[in-house]
């Protein structure tokens, strides 16, 4: 069962959400295993010292790299080696391809920074491979930890049900962005559901997915349309650029 760590100063915060949903059952079933780990289990002082100030000067503090470094030495005593990713806004973006890439690995190490981040010795001495959630800056990395993991344990076999299959998400089917939905009720504040999705033809509601779901991805991330080999990039440049806000 694949087994996804996080090392955090905040395991308290981050375990109902685990419980909850998705994760939960996940876990319950035996489908994948998620384990806290508190950085402070690793310190030596009566206080439980985790952080410290900058060298150089400076504001904020950091994390100390013996708490993490040892933490890490613990997991993958008993565990065995650990792929090992800290979260920091300077790493590879992390897309539905690195999720992909990441869903495939049986041991996963989150380690979640604090404060202007943690030593960076700490990248050296066990590995880590830096990953960024985008182009912003969080208070600390244990958001970036649930959803990286969240985004994994979804693509386990049998994690999710036929009825919320990941293979017709977004990023998903020739790269392209999810088609709009629609459910009941059929008219609502003047607002009707699209014909086609009520007409109980199967191959028209098929088609009209697929071209909303291109016309989306061309109107609002024609990068998409760049990044993957599928038959729209050869027609983006013909593309009706007028962003249509009601697809
Ligand atoms: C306040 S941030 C530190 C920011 C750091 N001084 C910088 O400018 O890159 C504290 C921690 O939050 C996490 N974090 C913040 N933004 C993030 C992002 N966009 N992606 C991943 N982790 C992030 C990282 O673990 C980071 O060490």
């Amino acid at each position: 069962m694949p087994l996804f760590a996080i090392l955090t100063l905040f395991p308290e915060a981050l375990e109902p959400y685990t419980r909850e949903s998705i994760l939960g059952v996940a876990q319950t079933k035996g489908q994948a295993e998620i384990l806290l780990v508190d950085l402070r289990d690793f310190t030596r002082d009566r206080h439980r010292t985790v952080d410290d100030r900058p060298f150089g000067g400076g504001p904020g503090m950091l994390l100390r790299p013996e708490p993490i470094v040892e933490a890490v030495e613990w997991l993958e005593a008993k565990y065995g080696r650990f792929r090992k990713f800290a979260a920091c806004p300077s790493g590879r973006v992390f897309r539905q391809q690195v999720a992909d890439e990441i869903a495939r690995e049986q041991r996963v190490l989150i380690l979640c920074g604090r404060y202007e981040g943690f030593d960076d010795r700490v990248r050296q001495l066990c590995g880590f491979e830096d990953l960024s959630l985008g182009d912003f800056v969080l208070s600390g990395g244990e958001l970036p930890a649930l959803t990286i993991v969240e985004a994994c344990v979804r693509l386990l076999p049998g994690v999710l049900g036929n009825e919320e299959s990941a293979a017709a998400d977004s990023f998903r089917k020739d790269g392209l962005l999810d088609h709009p939905h629609y459910t009941r009720p059929r008219t609502y504040r003047g607002l009707e559901v699209p014909e086609v999705l009520v007409s109980g033809d199967h191959a028209a509601v098929e088609r009209w997915r697929e071209e909303t779901a291109r016309k989306r991805t061309r109107v609002r991330r024609p990068d998409l349309l760049k990044n993957t080999n599928n038959p729209e990039n050869a027609s983006a440049s013909e593309a009706d650029d007028a962003p249509d806000r009601a697809n």
